[in-house]
């Protein structure tokens, strides 16, 4: 049997610094950027939005501050919304799509693009990853991937998520007396337990994917530098040379893990090798890069509302919607982005094929119009569930159903076996911008119950 590669020891850094991937670069992010920092130097909010590190940390004033401005704003390059009902829009409407990712690029330069990027450093939001290709090529994605998401099928990992939080509990008892950092010994432990489960990868690969999966994640944003590009580049090889010798172990000796069955279609429904690759990484990070937020952000929220904390440990019928609570206030995707692909029209303004509007979802869930009281964080809100942090319309988060288990199955466990944790030091934030979050979140545990 062939061995999955080791992710790490690589072939990874043969092609950096090619001219090629600083073309890429230049093309996906260069020009973007250049653009983005000259509205910056000038005052322009949804500039700012894009490059200001406070506004990376909290976001919140500059929605509030674009929201009074009506429910579309513009620059010269580009829209922005914040509005519940605009997002929803534009999300579910087929005059918009993604656009290869590429939309605000001219079509020759995204042709162009397309030439040159190396398909063994695609990112998530390269085509064709599920997230960046629409209808119908998305559509034939999706329907594979989606088999292995059905409420049923998730239903039934409920005692496993149980049984993963439970062993990392047990290890975490063991060291009730230290300083522990919540992200990297629970928070982002159970989400990649499960989705390596669910594609098959062995359990001495998950540390360095982990890791993989954090360098890469900011090719997310919008307008790297070159130095952000070609580290997360790095990332993205390592992490498609480790995909490559996963497949192929697994195809050697196959399970019934989703990538054993993406690799087996057949006929019509068969994926080539960069759909393959672009497939499964997305599920890989998608199902790790984004769960281990949404509780680290529920830990924090929850330190800071002990009585809401109190509550649910008294009523832990409330987790559920105490996940969807954390979803609306502290969005894990703040962000995201469509292009018109016709003609159309976004709250009376007209857009032309090719026009982008940067949909902030975090801003949409503290929409006054839907959320009474929306900067505040309430546990028992009634109608916590109609955020947008899963999207909405085709692209609809897949593993939202996993999502919400994993998170309501983690933090019960949590806290139930610790009750008196509490953070013992200053959070340390992501330093992305589509993804919020935190790095590291250093705890003292307090003593178990058993
Ligand atoms: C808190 C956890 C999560 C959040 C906040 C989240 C959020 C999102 C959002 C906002 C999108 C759509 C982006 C867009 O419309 O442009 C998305 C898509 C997606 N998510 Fe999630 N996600 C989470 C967890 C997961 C998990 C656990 C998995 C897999 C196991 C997953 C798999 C996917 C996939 C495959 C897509 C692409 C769907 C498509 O393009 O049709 N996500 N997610």
């Amino acid at each position: 049997m062939t061995t999955s590669q080791a992710p790490g020891r690589s072939t990874a850094r043969r092609a950096l610094d090619t001219p090629r991937s600083f073309v890429a670069w230049g093309l996906a992010h260069g020009l973007q950027c250049a653009l983005i920092h000259r509205g910056a130097r000038r005052g322009d909010l949804i500039s700012r939005m894009v490059v200001d590190p406070a506004l990376r940390e909290d976001p919140f004033p500059a929605y509030e501050e674009l929201r009074a401005r009506g429910p579309v704003s513009a620059n010269e390059v580009i829209s922005a919304s914040v509005d519940h009902a605009v997002c929803n829009e534009v999300l579910r409407s087929d005059a918009f799509g993604t656009a290869g990712g590429q939309g605000e690029l001219p079509r020759p330069l995204q042709w162009l693009h397309h030439k040159v990027i190396d398909p063994e450093a695609l990112g998530p939001v390269d085509p064709p990853s599920m997230l960046a290709v629409d209808p119908p090529l998305h559509t034939r994605y999706r329907k594979q991937v989606a088999r292995a998401f059905t409420a049923r099928k998730v239903g039934r990992l409920g005692d496993r998520v149980a049984d993963v939080a439970t062993e990392l509990l047990d290890a975490i008892a063991d060291r009730a007396d230290d300083e522990l950092d919540l992200v990297e010994d629970y928070a982002a432990q159970l989400p990649v337990t499960v989705i390596a489960d669910l594609l098959g990868v062995p359990a001495d690969d998950r540390g360095r994917l982990l890791q993989l999966g954090n360098e890469a994640a900011v090719t997310l944003d919008p307008g790297l530098s070159w130095g952000q590009y070609r580290r997360a580049e790095t990332a993205l090889r390592e992490l498609h040379t480790w995909f490559a010798g996963h497949v192929e172990r697994i195809t050697a000796d196959p399970g019934d893990d989703l990538i054993s069955q993406l690799a087996r279609l057949d006929g019509p429904d068969r994926l080539d090798r960069t759909e393959l690759h672009q497939v499964g990484l997305l599920v890989l990070a998608a199902g790790f890069e984004t769960t281990v937020n949404l509780i680290g952000n529920a830990v924090v929220l929850l330190d800071r509302h002990p009585d809401q904390l109190r509550w649910l440990l008294d009523h832990p019928e409330g987790w559920p919607n105490a996940v969807d609570e954390v979803l609306r206030h502290q969005s894990p995707v703040q962000l995201t982005m469509r292009v018109a692909l016709r003609e159309t029209e976004v709250a009376g303004r007209p857009y032309q094929p090719g026009h982008g509007i940067l949909l902030y979802l975090g801003g949409a869930n503290r929409d006054p119009a839907v959320f009474d009281d929306p900067a505040t964080f309430d546990v028992t809100r009634a109608n916590a569930d109609q955020h947008v942090a899963f999207s909405a319309g085709v692209h609809y988060c897949l593993g939202a159903s996993l999502a919400r288990l994993e998170a309501a199955v983690a933090l019960r466990a949590l806290y139930e076996r610790f009750p008196d944790l509490r953070l013992s030091g200053t959070p340390q934030p992501r330093r992305t911008r589509v993804l919020r979050g935190f790095e590291h979140l250093p705890v003292r545990v307090g003593a178990a119950v058993r």
